[in-house]
């Protein structure tokens, strides 16, 4: 049984040998695995892609779901995540994806729970498999990461995807660029990149990788009119026109169209944003197949 929590718990020999399972799946070795049992996917914040290509890659590899939604579960009477987890091992669940909005939202599960927990993004700490389908992403347009330099631009506090991306892209030999705006920095970040401008950012990076502006973090206002944050830190038209002939551009998705980057962007020739949603359900069948360890 192996949890898969955050990118830090990874070696870089496991980081690769996710990478090389995902491509296995993507090149179509999908042989159904019987009893592997039972998956439930729990969601307590929204997600489109997350949920949905879990559910494919569980289908995949020969898992049947046990549906969940926390709006008509027990939550609702205030049972604890504990409760809901330890009580859908008891039934029979071998696996649980869970996306919670509490940073760290695991460790109240370590202790009592014996079946493998997969962190589908927790608060604005960490979201493991969403690095592990970027990386996938890069790694066949690149064929590997060193000496390559990756962009991670816009609202780097409050995102998951910057926090474990900046860890792993450095563990594995890329530079990597920061850029966005100041009161969205996290200093914390520097040990492992260097925060430039955008312009800069956009003409020197291999990979522009997009943010999305995290409005249900922000409490609010973030400052900025949609348009005033396009032209300053968004990919506009004119931007991408000064990024390299080889260079990509990727996005976690969902996009906010024209204000992270210019709609027509979204599936231009270097966008690769539906390639990594595509990539995700096989990365996503490799992290049960180490999760369940078949
Ligand atoms: N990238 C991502 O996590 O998308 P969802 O929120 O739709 O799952």
């Amino acid at each position: 049984m192996k949890h898969l929590l955050s990118i830090s718990q990874l070696t870089t020999t496991e980081i690769t040998e996710i990478l090389h399972d995902a491509e296995m799946f993507a090149k179509g070795d999908c042989r159904i695995q019987k009893g592997l049992g039972y998956a439930a996917n729990l969601f307590f914040e929204p997600s489109t892609r997350t949920k949905s290509s879990f559910e494919m890659a569980e289908r995949k590899i020969g898992l049947d779901i046990i549906p969940f939604e926390a709006s008509t579960s027990s939550v609702q009477k205030g049972e604890t995540l504990y409760d809901t987890v330890k009580t859908l091992e008891m039934i029979g669940v071998n696996v649980v994806v869970i996306r919670h909005p509490q940073n760290h939202f695991y460790l109240s599960l370590m202790e009592n729970i014996h079946i493998p927990v997969i962190n589908g993004g927790d608060g604005s700490g960490q979201h493991p498999t969403q690095c592990l389908l970027d990386l996938f992403t890069i790694q066949q347009e690149f064929g590997g990461f060193k000496g390559l330099e990756v962009a991670i631009v816009g609202d780097i506090s409050h995102s998951r995807v910057a926090r474990s991306n900046q860890e792993a892209l450095n563990r594995l030999g890329a530079k990597v660029l920061f850029s966005g705006p100041h009161e969205w920095s996290d200093p914390s970040f520097q040990e492992n990149g260097q925060y430039i401008e955008l312009d800069e950012a956009v003409e020197r990076a291999d990979v522009v990788m997009m943010l999305r502006v995290q409005h249900e973090r922000h409490g609010g206002s973030i400052g900025f009119s949609p348009d005033q944050y396009h032209l300053k830190y968004g990919l506009t038209a004119d931007r991408e026109k000064r990024m390299k002939k080889s260079s990509i551009i990727m996005h976690p998705a969902p996009v906010n169209r024209n204000v992270e980057l210019a709609d027509e962007l979204v599936e231009c020739k270097r966008s690769r944003i539906f390639k990594q949603i595509q990539n995700g359900v096989f990365t996503r069948m490799a992290v049960l197949k180490r999760a369940l360890e078949f």
